[in-house]
């Protein structure tokens, strides 16, 4: 049953065989030079990596990759769902392609991503902007040869939002901007259903890589010039939960550091609730750790900690917390906080204004809490108006500016006194 979750090599060949197809369909399209596409990532770090595979598919293709949509024969919009923001500005954009379809009819224009994953956003799409030629979700991101062949051949337009749990496609060719700083995806999807978040819905349930393909990437990865490798997960610590392997995160750490080579490793994202002893024991005597923890805390107060489902409680945070900079004085700390979760009070608020203040991060992730449709706090009663919880953000960065100035200023004196 676990190895359901990966796509067959049968499966990945088709797509070999799809892309093959496109590459041809391309050459008599295109018979006096090479098509162009321009890709745009929204959103987190996996997407950014979701991105990189796109642009490797394309280019495997036959695709040129370029930097403008102006002159581009495939615009596609890799788009994020975490907050209402992000979607309208992706509404935005596609409203803007329509000029260029308008100039270049022959134009295909294609919405992949989270936001597309969400039926009822593909829907809109299909609706609202027919230039659009191809929707399709986080799940079939795999399929883009199968899916372009099919939108080229049939010139019909193709929306495929279909639900999944979700697959590992292991081999897809990627095609990065940056061969230093990488992104490595050790896992994919979320279980942990915070109240607030979109993730689980649009990106399946939890799976992990196999830790030999993710070793054996990290060493072609260092081997190609990389000096930071960050492995990517929605959860990174509870790695390798419900798989066929004993690895956990610390062992796939371990593994990871043994490489030879003159590279660091970072990673994202820490959930306070699985961040063991084991783990910071670990990261403490790893010789190729950057020394920087992402670990989001979200709020300060106990009772919205528990309505945002999350896990740990304040006191079990800052225990952590304790215990990380006890064994690791150098560590840089950073965090996520949302603003404004519905029913929390100002004095709640306060709560996470005097978290910030104890741990001191060296920088913070801040968002007002966005209702997302399909979550259990969109159906939460929210009385607080926006305008107040604007009020509560600014004070929140205040706060932070005004930590990181003295952070600053004790760095600055330290060095003097060198
Ligand atoms: N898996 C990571 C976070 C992924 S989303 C974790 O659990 O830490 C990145 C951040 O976006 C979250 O940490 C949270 O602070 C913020 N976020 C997610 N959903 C949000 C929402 N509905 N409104 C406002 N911020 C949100
Ligand atoms: Fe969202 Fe929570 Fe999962 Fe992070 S751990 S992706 S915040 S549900
Ligand atoms: Fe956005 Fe999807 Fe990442 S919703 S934050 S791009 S997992």
């Amino acid at each position: 049953m676990l190895k359901d979750i990966f796509v067959s090599e049968k499966q990945m060949k088709e797509q070999i065989e799809y892309s093959e197809k496109v590459k041809s369909l391309l050459c008599v399209r295109y018979p006096d030079k090479k098509p162009k596409a321009f890709t745009h990532t929204y959103g987190c770090q996996g997407n950014v990596a979701d991105g990189e595979r796109i642009r490797g598919m394309l280019a495997a293709m036959g695709y040129d990759l370029t930097n403008s949509p102006e002159n581009a024969d495939l615009v596609l919009y890799n788009t994020c769902a975490i907050r209402e923001h992000a979607e309208n500005r992706v509404f935005g954009n596609i409203g803007a392609l329509k000029k260029y379809k308008k100039q270049n009819p022959g134009m295909v224009i294609a919405i992949c991503g989270c936001m597309a994953q969400q039926s009822y956003v593909a829907q809109k799409i299909e609706k609202s902007f027919p230039y659009v030629d191809l929707v399709f979700g986080t799940h079939a991101l795999h399929r883009l040869p199968e899916l372009l062949s099919k939108t080229l051949c049939r010139g019909k337009r193709i929306i495929d939002a279909t639900e999944s749990d979700g697959v590992i496609a292991e081999g897809l060719p990627v095609a990065r901007d940056n061969n230093t700083d990488v992104f490595l995806p050790i896992m994919y999807g979320c279980d942990n259903f915070c109240s607030y978040c979109v993730v689980p819905l649009v990106r399946g349930r939890e799976r992990s890589r196999r830790p030999e393909e993710i070793i054996k990437e990290a060493g072609d990865i260092i081997a190609g010039g990389a000096r930071l490798i960050t492995l990517l997960g929605q959860n990174v610590n509870s790695y390798g939960k419900g798989s066929e392997s004993d690895t956990d995160f610390s062992d796939l750490i371990r593994m990871l550091d043994a490489l030879p080579g003159d590279f660091q490793f970072d990673f994202m994202t820490s959930h306070p609730k699985d961040c063991s002893k084991k783990l910071i024991d670990t990261l403490a005597g790893s010789k190729h750790y950057c020394r920087h923890l992402h670990l989001p805390v979200q709020c300060g107060s106990d009772r919205i900690l528990k309505a945002m489902n999350r896990g740990y409680t304040r006191a079990q945070y800052l225990s952590l917390i304790e215990l990380v900079k006890n064994r690791m004085p150098d560590i840089s700390l950073t965090t996520d906080i949302i603003v404004g979760f519905p029913s929390e009070t100002y004095e709640e608020f306060c709560q996470t204004l005097s978290l910030v203040e104890k741990v001191r991060y060296d920088s913070m992730y801040t968002f007002v809490f966005s209702p997302r449709k399909g979550t259990k706090a969109y159906e939460m009663e929210d009385a607080v108006p926006k305008s107040e919880k604007m009020k509560w953000f600014s004070q929140l960065l205040k706060l932070q500016e005004k930590i990181q100035k003295e952070k600053q200023k004790i760095k600055k004196t330290t060095q003097m006194g060198c």
